[in-house]
């Protein structure tokens, strides 16, 4: 695990970039894997300002990690509509290109299936993280299996608390989730977490110096060979 420790999140944001500009132009093919949430938002508006300067994403293809189940494309709050906001839309990214869990599949075993049989043929050329509170990645919940492929999670209190900012109320966040597994994560050539702020600290301390243990889902990149965590000097105040 390489660690960079930045002094802030518009920091954090630009030496992420710094690694997806590497990929994208040693490759205009590459294959993103995406995360949602608020930790990557500051590489995608990175992301979207080289596009006004000039850098293309036309033949990028993209993986994202999860969504939540019974929201599509028309809720506000579902992933794809996340993605559209804060990346797609304002790039030249194919959308035929990019590839997201069906929350509003009618059968979740068959979506599952569907989604590690697309990963077996998408192998990341990097696959972007954030990390829960909790030590989750995508949203493998501590106790996930190690093997884990594409799999339906319930989601836990915390995640859900968590995740609230994002809703009018607890009500309204969903109890379950489709999620890329720990196994399909860890299959990608290299992989990036990113996590600011002091409620990341435990966490991340976990993550990095932690035993491997499924406890905290994230301790397991520590067996990953390319896994970079940038972070920031909150974050990192445990180590
Ligand atoms: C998002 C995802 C989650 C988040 C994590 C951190 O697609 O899979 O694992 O990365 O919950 O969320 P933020 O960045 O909002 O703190």
């Amino acid at each position: 695990m390489q660690v960079i420790v930045k002094s802030n999140y518009d920091d954090v944001s630009s030496e992420a970039y710094k690694l997806i500009v590497k990929i994208v132009e040693a490759n205009p093919n590459a294959i993103l894997g995406l995360a949602t949430g608020s930790s990557p938002i500051g590489l995608y508006n990175n992301m979207i300002d080289g596009y006004k300067k000039g850098m293309s994403y036309k033949e990028i293809r993209t993986v994202n990690l999860d969504e939540y189940i019974g929201l599509g494309k028309n809720d506000s709050q579902s992933y794809i509509t996340f993605m559209k906001e804060n990346l797609f839309s304002h790039i030249d990214i194919n959308l035929d290109n990019v590839n997201l869990p069906n929350g509003l599949c009618k059968n979740q075993e068959e979506e599952c299936q569907r989604y590690t049989a697309l990963l077996a043929t998408m192998q990341q050329d990097i696959q972007i993280l954030g990390i829960g509170s909790n030590g989750h990645i995508g949203f493998n919940e501590p106790g996930t299996a190690i093997d884990s492929t594409t799999n339906i999670v319930k989601l836990k209190e915390s995640t859900r608390l968590d995740n609230q900012r994002f809703f009018s109320s607890l009500a309204d966040v969903p109890t379950h989730a489709i999620t890329m597994g720990i196994k399909n994560i860890m299959m990608a050539k290299s992989i990036l977490v990113v996590a600011t702020g002091k409620n990341k600290a435990e966490a991340v301390y976990k993550m990095i110096k932690g035993p491997v243990s499924i406890d905290c889902p994230a301790s397991i990149l520590q067996l990953h060979n390319n896994c970079t965590v940038i972070i920031d000097t909150d974050a990192a105040s445990k180590l």
